[in-house]
């Protein structure tokens, strides 16, 4: 079913009032008074802040004699531990609202199938939610593999919570159509197929083969998700039978 687009009360353009437009322009220095900082002072203010700043976070030293010996052998043999369980611990966290996006989406496409306002195939969304939570325990327990403690907010973990908030929000929102919500998880799959392909760089660059080729189960996974969301969001927009998932 193809989005629908209505027209209503928005007045934030400035066409809404040609009168009003005409005697802003005019007496537009008196009424808006020169803004207080030109963009080299509002750069300057970012610089101090910047120098000033702490970092996001940090990493927890290893809290079980595992961990300590997991982290240390690896560190010896010329890896960076931390980086790799920082890394996991934004995957963990991305998976996470990954897994609430899909269950907010599927929310919405119930309401709407019922209304008759859309035609996005739930049984697929389910796979797809459940596919994500399959991923978030695949993660908890490539970091306790390591030794790690998956329930750590690690700084990625941290900044991918932020990132995500604006999506959750688009989901969630109910005024949000099928089209507008299916935007937003297309955003996500794109950084989550990303984020896949980089921990699987990581972990075989740290020799982790297993945890590599477990990875890379879970990014085939996300390849489809991506087509999927993709064409979903492509026919809501533009019309046209959805083929299913490629
Ligand atoms: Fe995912
Ligand atoms: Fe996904």
């Amino acid at each position: 079913m193809k989005e629908q687009v209505s027209t209503g009360m928005n007045r934030t353009g400035v066409q809404m009032s040609p009168f009003d437009t005409a005697a802003l322009e005019r007496d537009i220095t008196s009424l808006m008074p020169p803004a207080s900082g030109d963009p080299a002072e509002i750069a300057r203010i970012r610089n101090d802040y910047i120098a000033d700043a702490d970092q996001l976070g940090s990493m927890p030293p290893p809290g079980t004699v595992k961990g300590m010996v997991a982290t240390g052998t690896s560190a010896l043999m010329g890896n960076e531990p931390q980086l790799l369980l920082d890394k996991l611990g934004e995957r963990l966290a991305f998976e996470r609202t990954g897994t609430r996006l899909y269950d907010a989406l599927i929310d919405k496409v119930e309401a709407l199938e019922r209304a008759g306002s859309t035609t996005v195939p739930l049984p697929i969304l389910i796979q797809i939610r459940d596919e994500e939570a399959q991923h978030f325990a695949l993660v908890a327990k490539a970091i306790q593999s390591l030794g790690g403690d998956p329930t750590v907010q690690t700084p990625c973990a941290d900044l991918a919570g932020i990132e995500s908030a604006g999506l959750l929000q688009a989901v969630t929102d109910p005024r949000t159509t099928a089209a507008q919500a299916l935007h937003a998880v297309l955003i996500a799959e794109l950084a989550d197929n990303n984020g896949w392909e980089l921990l699987i760089a990581l972990a075989e660059s740290q020799n982790h083969d297993q945890m590599a080729a477990d990875f890379t189960a879970a990014l085939d996974n996300e390849r489809d998700h991506l087509r999927f969301v993709q064409e979903a969001f492509e026919t809501a927009m533009l019309g046209g039978p959805l083929t299913g998932r490629s």
